[in-house]
Protein backbone atom coordinates (compact mmCIF):
# COMPACT_ATOMS: atom_id res chain seq x y z
CA UNK A 1 0.00 0.00 0.00
CA UNK A 2 1.34 3.51 -1.25
CA UNK A 3 1.13 5.81 1.57
CA UNK A 4 3.05 8.45 -0.20
CA UNK A 5 1.16 11.68 -1.63
CA UNK A 6 1.42 14.05 -3.86
CA UNK A 7 1.18 17.65 -2.95
CA UNK A 8 -2.27 19.77 -4.27
CA UNK A 9 -0.35 20.66 -7.68
CA UNK A 10 2.16 17.61 -7.53
CA UNK A 11 0.14 15.62 -9.14
CA UNK A 12 -1.09 17.49 -12.66
CA UNK A 13 2.56 18.67 -12.83
CA UNK A 14 3.91 15.19 -12.21
CA UNK A 15 1.23 13.64 -14.83
CA UNK A 16 1.32 16.34 -17.19
CA UNK A 17 5.37 15.98 -17.27
CA UNK A 18 5.27 12.60 -18.40
CA UNK A 19 2.45 13.35 -21.02
CA UNK A 20 4.44 16.21 -21.86
CA UNK A 21 7.77 14.87 -23.62
CA UNK A 22 9.49 14.24 -26.77
CA UNK A 23 6.06 13.63 -28.21
CA UNK A 24 4.75 17.10 -28.20
CA UNK A 25 8.14 19.00 -29.23
CA UNK A 26 9.75 16.87 -31.18
CA UNK A 27 7.36 14.00 -32.79
CA UNK A 28 3.64 15.91 -32.77
CA UNK A 29 4.97 19.02 -35.16
CA UNK A 30 6.78 16.50 -37.43
CA UNK A 31 3.76 14.35 -37.63
CA UNK A 32 1.78 17.28 -38.03
CA UNK A 33 3.61 18.41 -40.79
CA UNK A 34 3.76 14.96 -42.76
CA UNK A 35 0.24 14.35 -42.23
CA UNK A 36 -0.94 17.61 -44.01
CA UNK A 37 -1.58 19.76 -41.26
CA UNK A 38 -5.01 21.25 -40.17
CA UNK A 39 -6.83 18.11 -40.77
CA UNK A 40 -4.45 15.74 -39.04
CA UNK A 41 -4.48 17.97 -36.07
CA UNK A 42 -8.89 18.42 -35.81
CA UNK A 43 -8.48 13.92 -36.04
CA UNK A 44 -5.53 14.25 -33.07
CA UNK A 45 -7.79 16.90 -31.09
CA UNK A 46 -11.07 14.93 -31.37
CA UNK A 47 -9.10 11.52 -30.58
CA UNK A 48 -7.49 13.10 -26.82
CA UNK A 49 -11.31 14.22 -26.30
CA UNK A 50 -12.85 10.99 -26.88
CA UNK A 51 -9.94 8.48 -26.26
CA UNK A 52 -7.25 9.38 -24.30
CA UNK A 53 -9.06 11.47 -21.66
CA UNK A 54 -11.38 8.40 -20.88
CA UNK A 55 -8.30 6.14 -20.85
CA UNK A 56 -6.43 8.77 -18.63
CA UNK A 57 -9.44 8.83 -15.84
CA UNK A 58 -9.32 4.98 -16.17
CA UNK A 59 -5.57 4.78 -15.30
CA UNK A 60 -6.22 7.18 -12.73
CA UNK A 61 -9.16 5.33 -11.11
CA UNK A 62 -6.72 2.09 -11.27
CA UNK A 63 -4.02 3.80 -9.58
CA UNK A 64 -6.60 5.72 -6.37
CA UNK A 65 -8.37 3.08 -5.93
CA UNK A 66 -5.51 0.30 -5.82
CA UNK A 67 -2.99 2.51 -4.34
CA UNK A 68 -0.62 0.00 -4.78
CA UNK A 69 1.66 -0.75 -7.89
CA UNK A 70 -0.10 -2.03 -11.57
CA UNK A 71 0.26 -5.61 -10.80
CA UNK A 72 -1.25 -5.17 -7.20
CA UNK A 73 -3.92 -2.86 -8.84
CA UNK A 74 -5.08 -5.49 -11.49
CA UNK A 75 -4.59 -7.74 -9.11
CA UNK A 76 -6.96 -6.24 -6.15
CA UNK A 77 -9.47 -4.55 -8.56
CA UNK A 78 -10.79 -7.50 -10.80
CA UNK A 79 -13.81 -8.39 -9.87
CA UNK A 80 -12.65 -12.67 -10.27
CA UNK A 81 -9.82 -14.24 -11.85
CA UNK A 82 -7.19 -12.32 -9.53
CA UNK A 83 -4.44 -14.64 -10.15
CA UNK A 84 -4.70 -14.32 -14.18
CA UNK A 85 -5.57 -10.69 -14.08
CA UNK A 86 -2.18 -9.88 -12.38
CA UNK A 87 -0.19 -10.76 -14.78
CA UNK A 88 -1.84 -7.78 -16.95
CA UNK A 89 0.01 -5.33 -14.44
CA UNK A 90 3.26 -6.18 -16.51
CA UNK A 91 2.17 -3.66 -18.36
CA UNK A 92 5.12 -2.14 -17.23
CA UNK A 93 7.77 -3.90 -19.16
CA UNK A 94 6.75 -1.31 -22.26
CA UNK A 95 8.69 1.32 -19.86
CA UNK A 96 11.53 -0.47 -19.95
CA UNK A 97 11.74 -0.61 -23.80
CA UNK A 98 10.85 3.08 -24.33
CA UNK A 99 13.31 4.20 -21.83
CA UNK A 100 16.05 2.43 -23.48
CA UNK A 101 15.93 4.49 -26.26
CA UNK A 102 13.82 7.43 -24.84
CA UNK A 103 17.21 8.30 -22.66
CA UNK A 104 18.92 7.94 -25.94
CA UNK A 105 17.18 10.88 -27.49
CA UNK A 106 17.17 12.84 -24.29
CA UNK A 107 21.11 12.27 -24.51
CA UNK A 108 21.32 13.84 -28.29
CA UNK A 109 19.06 16.79 -26.94
CA UNK A 110 21.38 17.22 -24.14
CA UNK A 111 24.38 17.52 -26.64
CA UNK A 112 22.36 20.30 -29.02
CA UNK A 113 21.66 22.34 -25.53
CA UNK A 114 25.44 22.16 -26.30
CA UNK A 115 26.09 22.88 -29.34
CA UNK A 116 23.63 25.81 -29.38
CA UNK A 117 26.04 27.78 -27.34
CA UNK A 118 28.66 27.61 -30.59
CA UNK A 119 28.08 28.80 -33.98
CA UNK A 120 24.85 27.44 -35.19
CA UNK A 121 25.02 25.23 -38.86
CA UNK A 122 23.93 28.13 -41.38
CA UNK A 123 22.12 25.71 -44.15
CA UNK A 124 20.25 22.68 -43.99
CA UNK A 125 22.78 20.75 -45.15
CA UNK A 126 25.47 21.26 -42.83
CA UNK A 127 23.24 20.30 -40.02
CA UNK A 128 21.41 17.50 -41.82
CA UNK A 129 25.67 16.18 -41.49
CA UNK A 130 26.03 17.32 -38.38
CA UNK A 131 22.75 15.43 -37.35
CA UNK A 132 23.78 12.70 -39.05
CA UNK A 133 27.10 12.61 -37.91
CA UNK A 134 26.24 12.25 -34.33
CA UNK A 135 24.07 9.82 -34.36
CA UNK A 136 25.43 6.97 -36.98
CA UNK A 137 29.75 7.76 -36.49
CA UNK A 138 29.92 9.53 -33.05
CA UNK A 139 29.73 6.26 -30.49
CA UNK A 140 31.47 8.08 -27.65
CA UNK A 141 30.15 11.31 -27.52
CA UNK A 142 26.82 9.79 -27.64
CA UNK A 143 27.57 7.37 -25.84
CA UNK A 144 28.93 10.08 -23.06
CA UNK A 145 25.20 12.45 -23.35
CA UNK A 146 22.81 9.08 -23.29
CA UNK A 147 24.94 7.81 -19.75
CA UNK A 148 24.34 11.60 -18.54
CA UNK A 149 21.00 11.63 -19.42
CA UNK A 150 20.50 8.09 -17.87
CA UNK A 151 22.32 9.02 -14.43
CA UNK A 152 20.25 12.38 -14.09
CA UNK A 153 17.11 10.61 -14.25
CA UNK A 154 17.98 7.66 -12.24
CA UNK A 155 18.97 10.24 -9.80
CA UNK A 156 16.23 11.83 -9.65
CA UNK A 157 13.72 8.99 -9.32
CA UNK A 158 16.07 7.94 -6.40
CA UNK A 159 15.68 10.73 -4.07
CA UNK A 160 11.47 9.57 -3.95
CA UNK A 161 7.78 10.66 -5.06
CA UNK A 162 8.05 13.93 -3.36
CA UNK A 163 11.67 14.61 -2.91
CA UNK A 164 12.52 13.33 -6.63
CA UNK A 165 9.60 13.43 -9.41
CA UNK A 166 7.61 16.09 -7.58
CA UNK A 167 10.12 18.87 -7.16
CA UNK A 168 11.51 18.34 -10.38
CA UNK A 169 8.21 18.75 -12.32
CA UNK A 170 7.38 21.76 -9.92
CA UNK A 171 10.79 23.24 -11.08
CA UNK A 172 10.87 21.91 -14.73
CA UNK A 173 7.37 21.91 -15.90
CA UNK A 174 6.66 25.81 -15.18
CA UNK A 175 9.99 26.78 -16.79
CA UNK A 176 9.33 24.69 -19.55
CA UNK A 177 6.04 26.77 -20.23
CA UNK A 178 7.37 29.83 -19.48
CA UNK A 179 10.05 29.17 -22.20
CA UNK A 180 7.90 27.94 -24.57
CA UNK A 181 5.17 30.87 -24.26
CA UNK A 182 8.12 33.11 -24.69
CA UNK A 183 9.20 31.32 -28.26
CA UNK A 184 5.53 31.82 -28.87
CA UNK A 185 5.33 35.59 -28.15
CA UNK A 186 8.68 36.25 -30.18
CA UNK A 187 7.01 33.86 -32.74
CA UNK A 188 3.94 36.09 -33.21
CA UNK A 189 6.18 38.95 -34.15
CA UNK A 190 7.16 36.66 -37.56
CA UNK A 191 5.98 37.01 -40.97
CA UNK A 192 5.28 33.09 -40.80
CA UNK A 193 2.81 33.18 -37.93
CA UNK A 194 -0.06 33.44 -39.98
CA UNK A 195 0.71 30.57 -42.07
CA UNK A 196 1.51 28.67 -39.37
CA UNK A 197 -1.55 29.17 -37.53
CA UNK A 198 -3.74 28.45 -40.67
CA UNK A 199 -1.46 25.27 -42.05
CA UNK A 200 -2.40 23.91 -37.73
CA UNK A 201 -5.95 25.21 -37.57
CA UNK A 202 -7.31 25.44 -40.75
CA UNK A 203 -8.51 21.99 -41.71
CA UNK A 204 -7.82 20.70 -45.68
CA UNK A 205 -8.81 16.56 -45.69
CA UNK A 206 -7.95 16.51 -49.75
CA UNK A 207 -4.31 16.51 -47.53
CA UNK A 208 -5.01 13.83 -45.29
CA UNK A 209 -3.30 10.36 -45.80
CA UNK A 210 -5.74 7.42 -45.63
CA UNK A 211 -3.04 6.14 -42.69
CA UNK A 212 -3.45 9.77 -40.72
CA UNK A 213 -6.48 9.19 -38.78
CA UNK A 214 -4.85 6.15 -37.27
CA UNK A 215 -1.23 8.25 -36.48
CA UNK A 216 -3.02 10.73 -35.06
CA UNK A 217 -5.29 8.01 -32.48
CA UNK A 218 -1.38 6.34 -31.90
CA UNK A 219 -0.34 9.84 -31.42
CA UNK A 220 -3.27 10.80 -28.79
CA UNK A 221 -1.77 7.50 -26.85
CA UNK A 222 1.67 7.76 -26.58
CA UNK A 223 1.07 11.49 -26.03
CA UNK A 224 -0.61 10.70 -22.73
CA UNK A 225 1.48 8.14 -21.61
CA UNK A 226 -1.11 5.78 -21.71
CA UNK A 227 -1.09 1.96 -21.95
CA UNK A 228 1.91 1.25 -19.95
CA UNK A 229 1.02 2.26 -15.85
CA UNK A 230 2.62 5.61 -15.84
CA UNK A 231 -0.46 7.14 -15.43
CA UNK A 232 -1.48 4.42 -12.94
CA UNK A 233 1.23 4.55 -10.44
CA UNK A 234 1.22 8.36 -10.49
CA UNK A 235 -2.96 7.93 -9.84
CA UNK A 236 -1.81 5.48 -6.63
CA UNK A 237 -0.26 8.77 -4.91
CA UNK A 238 -2.91 11.29 -5.69
CA UNK A 239 -4.28 13.03 -2.70
CA UNK A 240 -6.96 11.61 -1.02
CA UNK A 241 -9.76 14.37 -1.68
CA UNK A 242 -8.02 15.00 -5.51
CA UNK A 243 -11.08 15.95 -8.19
CA UNK A 244 -10.13 12.81 -10.40
CA UNK A 245 -12.08 14.16 -13.34
CA UNK A 246 -10.99 17.85 -13.36
CA UNK A 247 -7.32 16.77 -12.91
CA UNK A 248 -7.74 14.51 -16.13
CA UNK A 249 -8.72 17.33 -17.90
CA UNK A 250 -6.45 19.68 -17.18
CA UNK A 251 -3.54 17.35 -17.82
CA UNK A 252 -4.86 16.30 -21.06
CA UNK A 253 -5.53 19.60 -21.74
CA UNK A 254 -1.45 21.17 -20.69
CA UNK A 255 -0.23 18.01 -22.90
CA UNK A 256 -2.56 19.45 -26.24
CA UNK A 257 -2.00 23.21 -25.70
CA UNK A 258 1.81 22.28 -25.57
CA UNK A 259 1.97 20.33 -28.47
CA UNK A 260 -0.16 22.97 -30.29
CA UNK A 261 1.93 25.57 -29.25
CA UNK A 262 5.28 23.35 -29.49
CA UNK A 263 3.74 23.27 -32.86
CA UNK A 264 3.27 26.72 -33.61
CA UNK A 265 6.43 28.18 -32.60
CA UNK A 266 8.31 25.39 -35.18
CA UNK A 267 5.79 26.17 -37.96
CA UNK A 268 6.27 29.68 -37.63
CA UNK A 269 10.52 29.80 -38.06
CA UNK A 270 9.86 27.32 -40.64
CA UNK A 271 7.02 29.31 -42.74
CA UNK A 272 9.58 32.48 -41.80
CA UNK A 273 11.99 31.18 -43.77
CA UNK A 274 9.68 29.58 -46.62
CA UNK A 275 10.64 26.43 -45.49
CA UNK A 276 8.97 22.99 -46.26
CA UNK A 277 6.84 21.33 -43.20
CA UNK A 278 6.84 17.76 -44.42
CA UNK A 279 11.01 16.83 -43.03
CA UNK A 280 10.22 14.28 -40.96
CA UNK A 281 11.94 13.62 -38.17
CA UNK A 282 14.58 15.90 -38.60
CA UNK A 283 12.64 19.08 -38.31
CA UNK A 284 14.10 19.63 -34.47
CA UNK A 285 17.37 18.36 -35.06
CA UNK A 286 18.13 20.29 -38.65
CA UNK A 287 15.94 22.25 -40.01
CA UNK A 288 15.61 24.18 -36.52
CA UNK A 289 18.91 25.43 -36.07
CA UNK A 290 19.27 25.92 -39.50
CA UNK A 291 16.82 28.02 -39.69
CA UNK A 292 17.88 29.93 -36.79
CA UNK A 293 21.67 30.52 -37.16
CA UNK A 294 20.41 33.45 -39.56
CA UNK A 295 19.22 35.22 -36.74
CA UNK A 296 23.08 35.25 -34.63
CA UNK A 297 23.00 35.77 -31.33
CA UNK A 298 19.49 35.86 -30.88
CA UNK A 299 19.25 32.29 -32.71
CA UNK A 300 21.55 30.51 -30.76
CA UNK A 301 19.31 32.57 -27.34
CA UNK A 302 16.23 30.63 -28.94
CA UNK A 303 18.10 27.50 -29.35
CA UNK A 304 19.22 27.22 -25.94
CA UNK A 305 15.91 27.98 -24.49
CA UNK A 306 14.21 25.36 -26.83
CA UNK A 307 16.34 22.44 -26.35
CA UNK A 308 16.42 23.06 -22.54
CA UNK A 309 12.66 22.92 -22.63
CA UNK A 310 12.98 20.34 -24.84
CA UNK A 311 15.18 18.37 -22.34
CA UNK A 312 12.85 19.06 -19.63
CA UNK A 313 10.21 17.83 -21.15
CA UNK A 314 11.99 14.47 -21.74
CA UNK A 315 13.40 14.14 -18.57
CA UNK A 316 9.99 14.49 -16.84
CA UNK A 317 8.48 11.93 -18.95
CA UNK A 318 11.26 9.42 -18.82
CA UNK A 319 11.19 9.93 -14.91
CA UNK A 320 7.30 8.47 -15.09
CA UNK A 321 8.69 5.44 -16.99
CA UNK A 322 11.13 4.63 -14.42
CA UNK A 323 8.69 5.15 -11.42
CA UNK A 324 6.12 1.93 -12.09
CA UNK A 325 8.79 -0.36 -12.46
CA UNK A 326 10.80 0.47 -9.54
CA UNK A 327 6.99 1.01 -7.63
CA UNK A 328 6.73 -2.97 -8.39
CA UNK A 329 9.83 -4.22 -7.67
CA UNK A 330 10.10 -2.37 -3.73
CA UNK A 331 6.20 -3.28 -3.03
CA UNK A 332 6.30 -6.81 -4.55
CA UNK A 333 9.90 -7.99 -3.44
CA UNK A 334 10.58 -5.98 -0.33
CA UNK A 335 13.79 -4.44 -1.61
CA UNK A 336 15.01 -0.76 -1.14
CA UNK A 337 14.77 1.75 -3.66
CA UNK A 338 18.42 1.99 -4.40
CA UNK A 339 18.21 -1.67 -4.99
CA UNK A 340 15.12 -1.43 -7.37
CA UNK A 341 16.61 1.35 -9.67
CA UNK A 342 19.87 -0.84 -9.63
CA UNK A 343 18.37 -3.99 -11.20
CA UNK A 344 16.19 -1.51 -13.77
CA UNK A 345 19.36 0.53 -14.52
CA UNK A 346 21.71 -2.46 -15.49
CA UNK A 347 18.44 -3.70 -17.83
CA UNK A 348 17.97 -0.48 -19.74
CA UNK A 349 21.41 0.74 -19.68
CA UNK A 350 22.48 -2.60 -21.59
CA UNK A 351 19.14 -1.60 -23.74
CA UNK A 352 20.17 1.64 -24.42
CA UNK A 353 24.03 0.95 -25.10
CA UNK A 354 22.32 -1.33 -28.19
CA UNK A 355 20.00 0.72 -29.52
CA UNK A 356 22.63 3.45 -29.40
CA UNK A 357 24.76 1.06 -31.72
CA UNK A 358 21.99 0.52 -34.16
CA UNK A 359 22.78 3.60 -35.89
CA UNK A 360 26.16 3.82 -35.95
CA UNK A 361 27.37 2.81 -39.22
CA UNK A 362 30.21 0.32 -38.14
CA UNK A 363 28.54 -1.17 -35.53
CA UNK A 364 25.10 -1.68 -36.66
CA UNK A 365 24.87 -4.89 -38.26
CA UNK A 366 25.60 -6.95 -34.94
CA UNK A 367 22.61 -5.27 -33.67
CA UNK A 368 19.95 -5.41 -36.86
CA UNK A 369 17.62 -8.02 -36.70
CA UNK A 370 14.98 -8.84 -39.76
CA UNK A 371 16.39 -5.67 -41.56
CA UNK A 372 15.43 -3.20 -38.39
CA UNK A 373 18.04 -2.05 -35.74
CA UNK A 374 17.36 -2.21 -32.44
CA UNK A 375 16.52 1.27 -31.47
CA UNK A 376 13.53 1.03 -34.54
CA UNK A 377 12.51 -2.16 -33.25
CA UNK A 378 12.39 -0.54 -29.49
CA UNK A 379 10.21 2.13 -31.00
CA UNK A 380 8.14 -0.17 -33.26
CA UNK A 381 7.40 -2.66 -30.28
CA UNK A 382 6.62 -0.08 -27.70
CA UNK A 383 4.52 2.55 -29.31
CA UNK A 384 2.98 0.19 -32.26
CA UNK A 385 2.25 -2.91 -30.25
CA UNK A 386 2.72 -2.87 -26.48
CA UNK A 387 1.13 0.53 -25.56
CA UNK A 388 -1.60 0.20 -27.68
CA UNK A 389 -1.86 -2.82 -26.31
CA UNK A 390 -1.83 -2.03 -22.78
CA UNK A 391 -4.29 0.61 -23.33
CA UNK A 392 -6.96 -2.25 -24.52
CA UNK A 393 -6.03 -4.33 -21.83
CA UNK A 394 -6.68 -0.96 -19.22
CA UNK A 395 -10.18 0.12 -20.96
CA UNK A 396 -11.51 -3.88 -21.02
CA UNK A 397 -10.16 -4.15 -17.72
CA UNK A 398 -12.06 -0.89 -15.88
CA UNK A 399 -15.20 -2.09 -18.32
CA UNK A 400 -16.13 -5.08 -17.93
CA UNK A 401 -13.84 -6.25 -14.80
CA UNK A 402 -13.98 -3.87 -12.08
CA UNK A 403 -17.11 -3.74 -10.36
CA UNK A 404 -19.92 -0.28 -12.05
CA UNK A 405 -20.69 -0.01 -7.88
CA UNK A 406 -16.88 0.84 -6.71
CA UNK A 407 -16.08 3.48 -9.70
CA UNK A 408 -20.03 5.08 -9.26
CA UNK A 409 -18.61 5.46 -5.72
CA UNK A 410 -15.84 7.37 -6.30
CA UNK A 411 -16.52 9.66 -9.35
CA UNK A 412 -19.94 10.61 -9.03
CA UNK A 413 -19.11 12.83 -6.68
CA UNK A 414 -16.68 14.80 -9.17
CA UNK A 415 -19.18 14.14 -12.45
CA UNK A 416 -22.78 14.02 -13.29
CA UNK A 417 -24.70 11.13 -14.13
CA UNK A 418 -24.99 11.81 -17.71
CA UNK A 419 -20.71 12.40 -18.06
CA UNK A 420 -20.33 9.22 -16.20
CA UNK A 421 -22.26 7.46 -18.41
CA UNK A 422 -20.60 8.61 -21.67
CA UNK A 423 -17.21 7.84 -19.88
CA UNK A 424 -18.24 4.36 -18.89
CA UNK A 425 -19.59 3.92 -22.90
CA UNK A 426 -16.58 5.26 -24.14
CA UNK A 427 -14.11 3.17 -22.22
CA UNK A 428 -16.39 0.05 -23.02
CA UNK A 429 -16.51 0.24 -26.30
CA UNK A 430 -15.15 3.31 -28.48
CA UNK A 431 -11.78 3.05 -26.71
CA UNK A 432 -11.57 -0.55 -27.58
CA UNK A 433 -12.63 -0.55 -31.04
CA UNK A 434 -10.49 2.53 -31.47
CA UNK A 435 -7.28 1.11 -30.21
CA UNK A 436 -7.82 -2.39 -32.08
CA UNK A 437 -8.00 -0.26 -35.43
CA UNK A 438 -4.93 1.93 -34.52
CA UNK A 439 -2.79 -1.41 -34.28
CA UNK A 440 -4.24 -3.72 -37.10
CA UNK A 441 -3.39 -0.48 -39.01
CA UNK A 442 0.23 -0.35 -37.28
CA UNK A 443 0.48 -4.01 -38.36
CA UNK A 444 -0.76 -4.43 -41.45
CA UNK A 445 -0.73 -1.27 -43.26
N1 LIG B 1 4.14 11.00 -23.15
C1 LIG B 1 5.53 11.00 -23.47
C2 LIG B 1 5.76 11.89 -24.69
O1 LIG B 1 4.81 12.42 -25.26
O2 LIG B 1 6.92 12.05 -25.06
C3 LIG B 1 6.09 9.64 -23.75
C4 LIG B 1 5.72 8.59 -22.76
C5 LIG B 1 5.98 8.79 -21.40
C6 LIG B 1 5.09 7.46 -23.17
C7 LIG B 1 5.59 7.84 -20.46
C8 LIG B 1 4.69 6.49 -22.27
C9 LIG B 1 4.94 6.72 -20.91
F1 LIG B 1 4.55 5.84 -20.05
Amino acid sequence: MNTIRFGRLGFILAAAGSAVGLGNVWKFPYMTGENGGGAFVLIYLLTITFIGLSLFLAETVMGRLSRGDTVTAFETLAKTHQNYWKYAGFIIITGVLILAFYTVVIGWILKYVVLSFQTLPSTVEVAGGLFGGMVTTDTYGQLGYFTLAFVLCFWIVSRGVKAGIEKVNLFMMPLLILILLTLLLYAMSLSGFGEAFSFLFKPDFSKLHSSSVLAAVGHAFFTLSLGMGSIMTYGASLPEKENLFRSSIMVAFIDTAIALVAGMVIFTFLFHFGAQPTQGPGLVFVSLPALLSSFGLLGNIIAIAFFTALAFAGITSAVSIIEPVVMYITNRFNLSRMKALLILGVMTYGMGVLALMSNIETLKASVTFFGKGFFDILDFMSSSIMLPLGGMLVALFVGFFMEKQTLQTLLLPYMSKRLFAIWYLSIRYVTPVGVLCVMLNKLFF
